[in-house]
């Protein structure tokens, strides 16, 4: 027996070893430095922090905190995020969880009525939809375990912008437009109470004054003393149930990558509470029994939404806060498992959504943030940030400038109940105190013989889909450029229907679709916001930002 265990060992192990050879390390320096981000003065600040001798994660800290004073509907020093970081040296890699948390006095029927309906918009507009910020205290630890700066010099560039202004633009004019009524708590983010025309130059010296707060005494200057005063005075004042006591407690997580590997590359992305690494490989794992690229288009598109279905049905039902309920993440990525859902596909029929138990919708929303860094020194960062909705909360605590966010609207408001957006999730993300919502955010890096890809974009529950099909362009030779432009499609199991921008699909693609049982839907906007850099190991860095946005993707060649 124990002859048979040993002679089948090495032929378990051989694929094993040979893709552990097969995948370079990378660790030869990067002939260039690259940025990219979802706004050209963001970017600018990273470039900045990089030449003044900062490293990737220095830049870091300064694109986050640029992006938070000049893109206050998608991030912010009110919100959260999570933050891949890959350290060349050691090639240590970690992910930051800055996830906001419920306050403690969070009940799982805080957003229902007397009859248990869910009250629309409480759980999105104004201090109640607000958890406890994690974007501050991940700012401090980047700078002080990873930078090479004092976080002080960091933040220069966004106390700078807060303090002397940016000019908006037409993207800006149209969100705020999206957002008034709300925004009538948030007046310092408007002109004279309208949505600011292009090419106002907004001043935010409140918040300047939190963010020289938190660069001269670190987590003390947000979570403590005056500037925790204010938030939790203005919250309260306002009908939200924040204590001093929340902020002090709030604590970042360090937590290690999940990591998985599709046809020779190599995936590093966000663990629970993302649930976006787990479906990525989820879906990954099942697309890796097909010969995927020897099949016509439409079977390829099937076979993606199929497995795009599968996964978001798992994440609906199994995901939640790992500090809170177990997530059952080696099952759910173990390649026999995979190989249970590839039984369930067929090649010629779409499986409708009803025929796979429990029916759970996921979320979708318009903001939220991503950016990527590539130093000298072949550091990474993939980060995805965000307050949730466009503008979050909308609702600033007076004296601060700080626009909280509204992620309690991530959880499930009443398992089984559909909350503002269509989202029902299962208790496994029910509002819990002091637990991490359930997120979609899904920061990456990919590696195979070619080079490496750092990468990530906004867009709610899409964002699992929108990284898997630029991992995919990446997996058959794409660079960073047709990464971000790649027209996109997604299903995300409920509604039983595919989303797809309009050059994703042609006539005779979507007749083959209809033909199989798909529910076909085209966008009306194109969707997404990607930011990814690619480091070739023949041809050197190559950086872009998503068309469909107004970021920038600058690569630094040494002088
Ligand atoms: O964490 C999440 O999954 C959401 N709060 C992200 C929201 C989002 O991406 C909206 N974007 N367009």
């Amino acid at each position: 027996m124990r002859a048979a265990i040993l002679s089948f060992m090495p032929r378990l192990l051989a694929p094993v070893i040979i893709l552990l050879l097969s995948i370079p390390a990378h660790a030869a320096h990067p002939p260039a430095a690259a940025i990219a981000s979802a706004h050209p003065l963001a970017t600018d600040a990273g470039m900045e922090i990089l030449n003044a001798g900062g490293n990737a994660f220095d830049a870091a800290v300064a694109v986050t905190g640029a992006l938070a004073v000049v893109a206050p509907m998608s991030c912010g020093l009110g919100g959260g995020g999570f933050w891949l970081l890959h350290r060349a040296k050691d090639n240590f890699e970690t992910m930051i969880d800055g996830r906001e948390t419920a306050p403690q006095a969070a009940r799982n029927n805080m957003y229902l009525d007397e009859q248990g309906n869910v009250v629309p918009n409480l759980s999105l507009d104004g201090p109640l939809s607000a958890a406890i910020p994690g974007t501050p205290a991940a700012l401090v630890h980047l700078a002080k375990k990873y930078g090479r700066l004092p976080l002080a010099r960091s933040l220069a560039p966004a106390i700078r912008l807060a303090h002397d202004g940016f000019a908006t633009d037409e993207f800006y004019r149209r969100v705020a437009e999206f957002r008034l009524t709300a925004l009538a708590n948030a007046p310092g983010l408007l002109e004279q109470g309208k949505p600011p025309q292009p090419g106002f130059v907004l001043r935010q010296p409140d918040l300047a004054a939190v963010l020289i707060s938190l660069a001269k005494q670190g987590t003390a200057g947000f979570y403590h003393g005056e500037v925790a005063s204010k938030l939790v005075d203005g919250v309260r004042h306002a009908g939200g149930i924040w204590t001093l006591n929340d902020l002090a407690n709030y604590k970042i997580i360090e937590r290690t990558p999940l990591r998985g590997e599709y046809h020779g590359t190599r995936i590093t992305s966000a663990p629970p509470p993302s649930s976006g690494g787990v479906a990525l490989m989820s879906m990954l794992n099942i697309l890796s029994g097909y010969p995927l690229t020897t099949l016509d288009a439409s079977t390829q598109t099937h076979l993606l939404i199929e497995a795009m279905r599968r996964a978001y049905r798992d994440r609906a039902e199994y995901l939640g806060d790992p500090g809170f309920v177990s997530v059952p993440v080696k099952q759910l990525l173990h390649p026999f498992y995979a190989a249970g859902l590839r039984a369930s596909i067929r090649l010629d029929r779409a499986t409708p959504s009803s025929a796979l138990p429990t029916e759970i919708p996921v979320q979708q929303g318009p903001d939220t943030t991503h950016f990527s860094i590539l130093d000298r020194d072949g550091n990474r960062v993939a980060a995805t940030v965000t307050v949730n909705y466009a503008f979050g909360s909308a609702f600033i605590p007076p004296g601060t400038g700080v626009l909280l966010n509204d992620e309690m609207d991530d959880f499930s408001a009443k398992p089984g109940a559909p909350n503002a957006y269509g989202l029902v999730g299962a208790e496994a993300n029910a509002i819990a105190p002091g637990k991490r919502p359930l997120s979609s955010m899904t920061p990456t890096f990919l590696e195979n013989q070619r080079g490496v890809a750092i990468l990530g974009t906004p867009g709610g529950s899409r964002i699992i889909s929108m990284v898997l099909l630029a991992t995919l362009e990446f997996a058959r030779g794409g660079n960073a450029a047709n990464m971000v432009a790649l027209p996109r499609l997604h299903h995300q199991f409920v509604p039983d229907q595919v989303f797809y921008e309009a050059d994703a699909l042609n006539p005779g693609q979507r007749a083959m679709l209809e033909k199989r049982g798909h529910r076909l839907e085209q966008t009306a906007d194109r969707f997404g916001d990607m930011q990814a850099i690619v480091w070739e190991r023949d041809t050197g860095v190559n950086a872009a930002s998503d068309p469909r946005g107004r970021g920038a993707a600058r690569v630094q060649n040494p002088p």
